[in-house]
């Protein structure tokens, strides 16, 4: 049997670090042809590593650069997508940032930044793969839909998340983004998901494990004890991209150890 996502190209979009790296590995080894996308020129190095390590693992993979929040950058990124590699098929709508603050300091600056990276980023990029994936139509040589994006979300879609209000109202944002398209395009069999992932072990949240004090403090919203690891979510986002999911549209999967689970009520209540 070939590889579940032969012959499929994806954009992966944030993916010279942390999650979307992991991501892009993970798709890539299925078989995709994996964009790893990375904002701006002093990222570069860090996504040809990442390019690097996909082809020396006898995968594929190319790097371009493409603010995600800037329009005309994203639809560039497709086009060159398009031109390189002939197709997209597979938007992993990945880029996303804190700028942490308390509320009553937040700037307005922390709090576009945020939100035009994290939720507007992921609208630009997806608007431009629901219009590639109309366009290209369905190939039932690749896959049984016209195209798949997964968003990149966050427990804090749902978890409420004092002194990242920016980055809570982005995800919870997403959450009702990801599930409209997923209702608009379905018709057209494109399938949109998010994951949701927990306490990843990633450069953004470093400060809540780099000590054996943080990282116990963290397990303690952890009912499955253990951090996540960015593979965990580049097999989920495997399965959402592949058709081994094809009657999976609109969902948010959770990926945490049960940090959704109310860890606080286990001996309490
Ligand atoms: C955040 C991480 C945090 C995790 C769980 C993620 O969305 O980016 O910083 O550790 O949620 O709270």
């Amino acid at each position: 049997m070939g590889k579940k996502l032969e012959g499929q190209v994806a954009i992966v979009t944030g993916a010279s670090s942390g999650i979307g790296a992991g991501v892009a590995k993970s798709l890539a080894a299925a078989g995709a042809a994996v964009v790893v996308n990375y904002p701006v020129p002093s990222n570069k190095e860090a996504a040809e590593a990442v390019v690097a390590e996909i082809i020396a693992a006898g995968n594929k993979a190319i790097s371009l650069q493409c603010d995600v929040s800037k329009e005309s950058d994203v639809e560039q990124m497709f086009a060159n997508t398009v031109t390189a590699l002939g197709s997209v098929d597979i938007l992993v709508n990945n880029a996303g940032i804190q700028k942490d603050a308390p509320f009553q300091d937040m700037s307005l600056d922390q709090w576009n930044l945020v939100i035009s990276i994290n939720l507007t980023g992921q609208f630009l990029c997806a608007r431009e793969a629901v219009r590639t994936f109309i366009k290209q139509g369905i190939d039932t040589n690749k896959s049984k839909a016209a195209g798949k994006i997964i968003c990149m979300s966050s427990v804090h879609e749902v978890i409420p998340w004092a002194g990242h209000a920016n980055y809570a109202a982005s995800k919870g944002g997403i959450m009702l983004m990801m599930k409209s398209l997923a209702q608009e395009f379905a018709h057209k069999k494109i399938r949109i998901n998010s994951i949701c992932p927990g306490a990843i072990q990633t450069p953004i949240n470093r400060s809540a494990w780099e000590t054996p004090e943080a990282l116990e403090s963290l397990l303690t919203l952890i009912p499955y004890k253990r951090i996540g690891q960015s593979e965990d979510i580049g097999n989920a986002a495997v399965w959402l991209a592949s058709d081994d999911s094809d009657y999976v549209n609109g969902i948010s999967l959770f990926i945490d150890g049960g940090m959704t689970l109310y860890p606080g009520f286990t001996t309490n209540g």
